[in-house]
């Protein structure tokens, strides 16, 4: 039966008693979950959406789209933008080039529509580290597989502005695998060995060009192997040459995936797993460009201890995720808490929510729907914000549905994982059925997640020393993005099946 909800058939076993076995006829009870929209949709009246902090390289080119949500027209204003940076006041585009002088710019954005105005803090940090908060966008992979084309990243960057997914921070429009020639197709370089696209890509800059005019960043993708793991080009013997060409080129992300490295290495160690990361990472600080560097070698060596160190902003922390084990990833993906921080960041994979693309990987053929019942996507979306995850959604976004985009842009749980004090969730109580994370923000506040793991509805109590808060705590409900009330030793609450609450606590004592 398919409905407006989820559909799940349990069949009831067979009852045995004293061996004999009355056989009720093996029945089918549906259990449904709906598509709830929990979150109420943006108002008219304008709300910046933007992190407070924001990490550029000295004099180095710079967009940015100031994310707001509220009906347009919209006028923006940024008191305090550096002289080097523009404001286009119709659409809160930035551009320019940031200050070659490092320090920190306290600036004040402003939106105004005929509902009212908005006003909200950022600080523009000139210095070496980008990535300050989690990055956030959209990445070809698990739905355009190794057949993306420039025409999907365009239609890709219209799609983050008109689904307003940009108006809540949505900002890089990732290519994945499969832009440059394949194996086969030699030449894969020019004759002054610059890395070609291949035919799906025929002008790298007018498409770069062509995302930028929007507002939002471009991403790229390589292997430090001669090739990809589709088998196309990738940027081994060519690194110095390559990372010039992607920032000439105008791209700000480099997804840098292992694959065929394996077969250039000297055996297995934590020194080789390194040494090709360390490489790129280094000529990455010195382009002109700021690119967000993104290590993809699936946790290899323990990459969480040292992705930082190398360069890296994000590294994957797992092999590839499949939708229907993010629960997993993501608990492994918490245990490495204490290795995340501003401008590097654990990276347990995409969001997985919406339709996914087809495989065999090659040829384009019908979508399907994430595997994910309505209230796993809720937790899906809930456990990356609370890790501090870089929010990727990597789905089809032509089938973007009112539930998907309440999921995906809700802006106080995107508060959460974009919080500037940048410390990711840790899960303080787990058990067979459920647990609880907590990751605290940068106001004292704290965010935590109450998860369900069971097919069945179950209530959860938590205690203040679980949580590790003392005296009175005002609740939010952040997905209903309402206040629910005080506690003061210990919260209870019932989650349905598979279901999630986070909240946050913010001391309810005086003088605080
Ligand atoms: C995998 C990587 C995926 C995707 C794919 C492309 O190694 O983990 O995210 O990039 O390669 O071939």
């Amino acid at each position: 039966m398919k409905r407006n909800g989820w559909t799940i058939l349990l069949t009831i076993g067979v009852l045995v008693i004293a061996g004999t076995a009355f056989c009720a006829a093996p029945s089918e009870v549906e259990v449904v979950e709906e598509e709830v929209i929990l979150t109420p949709l943006p108002g008219p009246q304008p709300r910046l959406n933007n992190p407070t902090v924001f990490g550029a390289r000295p004099g180095n080119p710079f967009v940015y789209r100031l994310p707001a949500t509220g009906t347009r027209p919209m006028t923006f204003e940024a008191q305090g933008l550096p002289e080097s940076l523009t404001l286009d006041a119709a659409t809160g585009i930035i551009t320019g080039n940031s200050p070659r002088q490092r320090g920190e710019y306290p600036i004040v954005f402003k939106a105004r529509n005929a509902s009212g105005q908005a006003e909200k803090q950022f600080k523009l940090v000139v210095g070496d580290t980008l990535a300050l908060t989690p990055p956030m966008g959209w990445n070809s992979w698990y739905i355009h597989l190794y057949y993306v084309t420039d025409a999907h990243m365009r239609q890709a960057a219209d799609i983050l502005v008109s689904s307003g997914m940009a108006d809540h921070g949505y900002m890089y429009v990732n290519i994945d695998d499969s832009w440059s020639k394949a194996e086969g197709q030699e030449p894969y370089r020019n004759a002054c060995g610059r890395i070609l696209p291949n035919e799906k890509f025929p002008d790298m800059k007018a498409l770069t060009d062509y995302i930028h005019g929007k507002g939002l960043r471009a991403g790229i993708y390589s292997s430090p192997g001669p090739l990809t793991c589709g088998k196309f080009a990738a940027s081994f013997g060519h690194e110095q040459l390559d990372a010039q060409q992607f920032a000439e080129w105008g791209f700000d992300f480099l997804k840098y995936d292992r694959c065929s490295y394996r077969l250039i290495e000297n055996g297995e160690s934590v020194y080789e797993y390194r040494k090709p990361f360390a490489m790129m990472g280094a000529i990455l600080q010195n382009v002109n460009r700021d690119i967000v560097y993104n290590l993809c070698q699936y946790g290899l060596g323990d990459v969480w201890e040292w992705g930082a160190q190398v360069g890296g902003n994000t590294w994957r922390t797992e092999r590839d995720l499949r939708a229907a084990s993010f629960l997993r990833t993501g608990l492994r993906n918490a245990a490495h808490a204490q290795f995340a921080g501003p401008g590097h960041w654990n990276d347990p994979d995409y969001i997985l929510i919406g339709w996914l693309g087809h495989r065999p990987a090659r040829e384009q053929g019908p979508t399907t729907p994430t595997p994910l019942t309505p209230n796993q996507r809720y937790q899906h979306m809930s456990l990356w914000a609370l890790s501090a995850a870089p929010l990727f959604f990597s789905c089809d976004l032509t089938q973007l549905d009112a539930f998907t985009l309440n999921v995906l842009c809700n802006a106080e749980i995107i508060a959460v994982d974009q919080d500037e004090l940048g410390v990711q969730g840790r899960v303080v109580t787990e058990t067979d059925d459920y647990f609880v994370m907590v990751k605290p923000l940068a106001d004292g506040s704290k965010a935590v997640g109450l998860f369900n793991k069971t097919k069945s509805r179950q209530t959860i109590r938590v205690s203040s020393q679980e949580l590790q808060v003392a005296g009175k705590q005002s609740l939010r409900d952040l997905w209903r993005q309402k206040d629910i009330g005080l506690f003061e030793e210990a919260y209870e609450t019932t989650l349905e099946r598979l279901g999630v609450t986070v909240l946050r606590l913010s001391s309810a004592e005086k003088n605080h």
